[in-house]
């Protein structure tokens, strides 16, 4: 808490919008990363007064950050991955982490059978052919592939899989998944075997968290099981799979198609995926809608503000449950900060 403003400093890092600022400045003494000029020099002089930060996705807490800010208990982030934020380091340090996951299950669903749709039915080379005159010049286009009846391997099956399972059944899809551990009381057969779940599959949609446990999980092996009849979907994480091998199994049609949201090192995209016609790419957009991203950023400033309300938070990551009170239902208790 600041003498001078009676508030507790926070730092945001990353894409908050313009919501998310008004009711973090109403609240707290904000610090916006983004308009340092010089972090180091910003940390040495306020990083011991920060007590939280609002982050997202792509860019986490840089673990030197966390170093410089003793006084920091509470990492609140906007989006339902975490892998860009050191969760060991925060729990060694005593910091909870939020995060929010339910809010966003509709859309990046919804995006994942949109990307499935685009590529089958080859929506952006059609666009083009539309748009390049080529309809006059060439007539109709080559014929494309249906969803309807397809088998669909999920890679993951938590929140936003079991979305995507269940929207995929208006297209009569076949769904079956690879995690860990099957998931109690889930309707769909689980599969222990990626590379046996990849090869009974026509698309296999990745959609597990990132980080070091499922790094390059789709590897070569899995990709050739997927075959040149296959399709990858990836709306999780660019690190999921193997990039290079995704490539060269497309260069040389090994594997048939893919439509990838994410990649190894955003905002780079392998240059030969720009040129095929059999792949469709969009920018990390899996949860960009702006009622998702509202309810995302209300979520992420609302476990800042509990917590520093009533010493609770909503949604606590997993591995941050015993370091936080969760909430009771209804509206909070204690005066806002
Ligand atoms: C966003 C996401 O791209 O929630 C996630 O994990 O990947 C997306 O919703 C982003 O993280 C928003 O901060």
């Amino acid at each position: 808490m600041t003498a001078s403003t009676g508030k507790h400093a926070v730092l945001a890092i990353g894409a908050a919008t313009p919501r998310m600022i008004a009711a973090l400045s109403s609240a707290f003494e904000l610090h916006l990363a983004w308009e340092q000029r010089d972090m180091a020099a910003f940390l040495g002089a306020q990083g011991p007064r920060i007590a939280g930060i609002s982050t997202w996705g792509p860019e986490g807490v840089p673990a030197r950050w966390m170093a410089a800010m003793p006084s920091l208990r509470i990492v609140s982030n906007y989006g339902v991955g975490y892998d860009a934020v050191d969760v060991a380091e925060a729990v060694r340090r005593g910091i909870v982490v939020t995060h929010t996951p339910g809010v966003l299950d509709n859309d990046t669903a919804n995006t994942a059978i949109l990307l499935m749709l685009a590529v089958s039915r080859r929506l952006v080379r059609d666009d083009r052919w539309v748009r390049s005159g080529d309809w006059k010049r060439k007539g109709p286009p080559p014929l494309t592939r249906s969803i309807e009846g397809a088998r669909v391997g999920m890679v993951g099956m938590g929140r936003i899989g079991q979305t995507i399972a269940r929207k995929l059944s208006a297209f009569g899809c076949h769904v079956a998944y690879h995690s860990r551990n099957p998931v109690p009381g889930l309707q769909w057969r689980h599969e222990p075997d990626l590379v046996a779940l990849a090869a009974a599959s026509d698309y296999l949609v990745v959609i597990v968290p990132g980080g070091p446990a499922t790094r390059h999980l789709v590897n070569r092996a899995v990709i050739e099981a997927l075959g040149p009849q296959g399709t990858l979907v990836n709306i999780a994480r660019g690190s999921v799979v193997d990039e290079a091998e995704l490539v060269a199994a497309l260069s040389d049609g090994r594997l048939g198609a893919a439509a990838l949201d994410v990649f190894e090192s955003e905002p780079d995209v392998p240059a030969p995926l720009l040129a095929m016609d059999n792949v469709v790419l969009t920018p990390h957009v899996g949860s960009a809608t702006e009622e998702t991203r509202r309810a995302m950023g209300d979520l992420t400033v609302e476990n800042l503000l509990r917590y520093f309300t009533d010493g609770c938070v909503l949604t606590p990551v997993p591995e941050c449950r015993r370091l936080a009170r969760i909430c009771p239902a209804g509206p909070a208790a204690g005066r806002r900060p």
